[in-house]
């Protein structure tokens, strides 16, 4: 290990600090404050900003009365946990999946079954033999650029997914904060496009505006919308309704395009550097091949554990985040999660060639 080498982070799957809209931002807030001043620093509909509601509404050709904003996907999903499971109950999620729904759902205490996914979505002989055994109350599913893998389900495979959804009778929650971020390749309908009586479909403008203004947007079927609506005043009477305003503004002045063009230019390079790099320095390491997004992961080869190269990789000043946080059924010991979006290229290149060395490391031990 070289001494001095400053410290390369592959841990945390957040927005680059230069990616933010920071002038746009300013300028929205000044206009949503002088706009609807009132209205957004008052108390509101539990709903969340009425004009916000209905932009969405009106992007997806659907009723205002499907659309609900709140405070962050994940408040979404422990209201949707609070509003569907009982104690016990059985909810499916893939394996991998987004390790904060598994905190959530254990919280919940559901009962979490893992349908192990592969490049092209969940594997449906898994699905359909988990679906003999029992009926889940939903599937947690993530079809664009999936955290951790950066996987994408075919088109097949979704509308297989809504099919057996209608067969069984589940609800298919599709949090897809990744969707718009697509850097080559043909983009999938939605779950909810496909049936949107089944899918109650999450939006996040965390990873297209910033996370600070924790807006996202929960849309599907109206009944139960309301029904969460009525939970969410009992929790915080209404969401941020001055982030919702300035969220709005932003986007009712066309600036969202622009800021998903902005985004995908820079984040683009950087996947390309990560896949690069892989192939060329870890050549025994599998990875996903993702076409756009956050992350990729990488599988060790076998006698190679992700504890013990995150352990090593400490002395390079490299760190790595435990792979076995994102598979709720156990497993998990030679995964590991690569988010590249906050770093440039150059840095990229210079953590994998950390990580290349780490595993060299890792592969002599073994081979003794
Ligand atoms: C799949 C997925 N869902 C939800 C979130 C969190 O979204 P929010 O910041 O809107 O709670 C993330 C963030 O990493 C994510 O990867």
């Amino acid at each position: 290990m070289s001494e001095n080498k400053s410290v390369i982070n592959f841990t945390r799957g957040v927005p680059a600090d230069e990616s933010f809209p920071i002038k746009d931002m300013i300028e929205a807030s000044q206009i949503a404050l002088e706009k609807y001043g009132t209205t957004i620093l008052q108390y509101g509909k539990s709903f969340g900003f009425l004009p916000l509601r209905e932009w969405f509404a009106e992007q997806h050709g659907i009723s205002v009365d499907n659309v609900l904003t709140a405070n962050s996907t994940l408040q979404i999903i422990d209201f949707l946990c609070h509003q569907l499971l009982q104690p016990g109950d059985v909810a499916f999620t893939e394996t991998p999946t987004y390790d904060r729904t598994i905190t959530l759902l254990k919280r919940h205490k559901a009962e979490i079954v893992g349908i192990p996914l592969e490049a092209d979505g969940p594997n449906m002989e898994a699905l359909e033999q988990a679906l003999i055994k029992q009926v889940p109350k939903f599937f947690y599913v993530i079809p664009d650029f999936q955290n951790p893998t950066g996987l994408t389900y075919s088109l097949e495979k979704r509308q297989k997914l809504v099919n057996l959804a209608e067969q069984y009778g589940f609800w298919l929650i599709e949090d897809a904060p990744y969707r718009p971020l697509r850097f080559r390749g043909k983009e999938q309908p939605s779950l909810f496009k496909l049936n949107p009586t089944r899918t109650l479909n999450l939006f996040s403008f965390a990873k297209v505006i910033g996370p600070g203004l924790r807006v996202s947007v929960l849309h599907g079927q109206a009944e139960l919308l309301a029904k969460i609506a009525k939970f969410a005043e009992d929790t915080y009477i209404c969401p941020a309704m001055f982030n919702m305003g300035a969220a709005y503004q932003f986007c009712v002045s066309d600036k969202l395009p622009g800021q998903i063009d902005k985004l995908k230019a820079l984040y683009a390079p950087r996947l390309q550097a990560c896949l690069d790099a892989i192939t060329q320095l870890l050549p025994d390491v599998e990875m996903t091949r993702p076409q756009g997004g956050f992350f990729l992961s990488l599988t060790f080869p076998e006698g190679i554990t992700t504890a013990a190269v995150l352990e090593r990789a400490k002395t390079y000043n490299l760190n790595l985040a435990p792979g076995q946080a994102f598979f709720p059924n156990g497993g998990g010991e030679r995964f590991l999660r690569l988010p590249y979006c906050a770093m440039p290229p150059e840095q990229i290149h210079e953590g994998i060639s950390r990580l290349a060395a780490v595993v060299k490391e890792e592969l002599g031990i073994r081979n003794l």
